[in-house]
């Protein structure tokens, strides 16, 4: 598959700090990519690196072919950016907004339909103060799509929104990848990179730590999946010891805990069938990248 950017290398510091060391990584045409780390770890100046908005201090970036520091009329015509410290004035009218993003670029999509997509047709006179949250985020997509770019990098773009309004935007950011273009999504969340990545790289400390996609990277953890749910009878919840993939079976009072291996909840859920049993609550405990963050640091994501 096609490397539509390329890293090397990459090393910035600011005075003192290495925020960025050392980082190398590709990412293809039409995927998601997402860039997940802790606060400070490096992820906005790797992508404003990239971008063409900071000056690496070493390494090299290539963005479709293009050296952000030699050609950054030609790059920034052709990719869509949503900054985390994106600003618009309060009072600025969404119409405003798009017109004034519109004159960034030599060609711009007409944004009549745009703004109709992206669901903010009836706000065109509002105020950037006066939208909500994920209205203000639609918009912030709305003017990264302005110049129908091929690779669109959003940084943040979830946070400070209410867990409902996450979840929809994750639909806006598949939509936007339907849309055949390839997005870099950075965030600090990890089930976000969990649930929309294709390849997630873990950036911690200014240093690439891990690179793959969420399923290899929580498979190399090698951790066992935990089956939880309660009895409801008296049944000895050890002859479930013999079910394939069970490595461990306990039973406190009426909860009854199993770990193991493969599709641990479907063969857990034939076995009580056969027992007769079916427990309203049976649930399924598997490790994500949260524990593979923790497994490669020490720490906690969110310490
Ligand atoms: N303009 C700046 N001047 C000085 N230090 C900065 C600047 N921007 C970021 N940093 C520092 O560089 C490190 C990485 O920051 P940043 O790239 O914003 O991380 P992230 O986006 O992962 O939160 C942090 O230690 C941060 O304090
Ligand atoms: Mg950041």
């Amino acid at each position: 598959m096609e490397h539509i950017i390329e890293v090397n290398h990459l090393r910035k510091v600011y005075g003192e700090t290495v925020a960025v060391e050392d980082v190398s990584f590709n990412v293809r045409q039409g995927e998601i990519f997402g860039i997940v780390g802790p606060n400070g770890a490096g992820k906005t100046t790797t992508i404003e690196s990239i971008i063409g908005l900071r000056k690496p201090d070493g390494g090299s970036v290539q963005v479709l072919g293009i050296e952000p520091q030699k050609q950054p009329r030609e790059l920034s015509n052709r990719i869509g950016i949503q900054l985390q410290q994106a600003a618009i004035p309060e009072r600025l009218k969404v119409w405003e907004a798009l017109d004034l993003y519109a004159s960034f670029y030599d060609r711009t999509v007409p944004w009549q339909p745009l703004i109709e997509e992206w669901g903010l047709a009836d706000k065109r006179n509002t105020p950037f103060g006066k939208l909500s949250g994920g209205q203000q985020q639609r918009l912030f997509i709305a003017l990264a799509l302005l110049n129908d770019p091929e690779i669109v990098f959003l940084d943040e773009l979830t946070t400070g929104l209410d867990p409902q309004a996450r979840r929809a935007t994750w639909d806006l950011v598949r939509a936007i990848r339907d849309q055949n273009k390839t997005v870099v999504l950075i965030t600090h969340f990890m089930d976000e990179v969990q649930a929309l990545a294709d390849r997630v790289a873990i950036i911690d400390n200014g240093r690439l730590i891990a690179l793959d996609t969420p399923q290899a990277l929580v498979a190399d953890l090698g951790a066992e999946t935990r089956v939880h749910f309660s009895l409801q009878n008296g049944f000895d919840a050890n002859v479930l010891q013999d079910v394939e993939g069970v490595t461990a079976v306990s039973q406190q009072n009426r909860q009854v805990n199993i770990q193991g291996n493969g599709p641990l909840l479907a063969n857990i859920a034939t076995a009580l069938s056969k027992y007769n049993i079916a427990p309203s609550d049976l649930s399924v405990e598997q490790a994500n990248l949260e524990d593979v963050f923790l497994a490669l640091t020490g720490r906690a994501i969110r310490a």
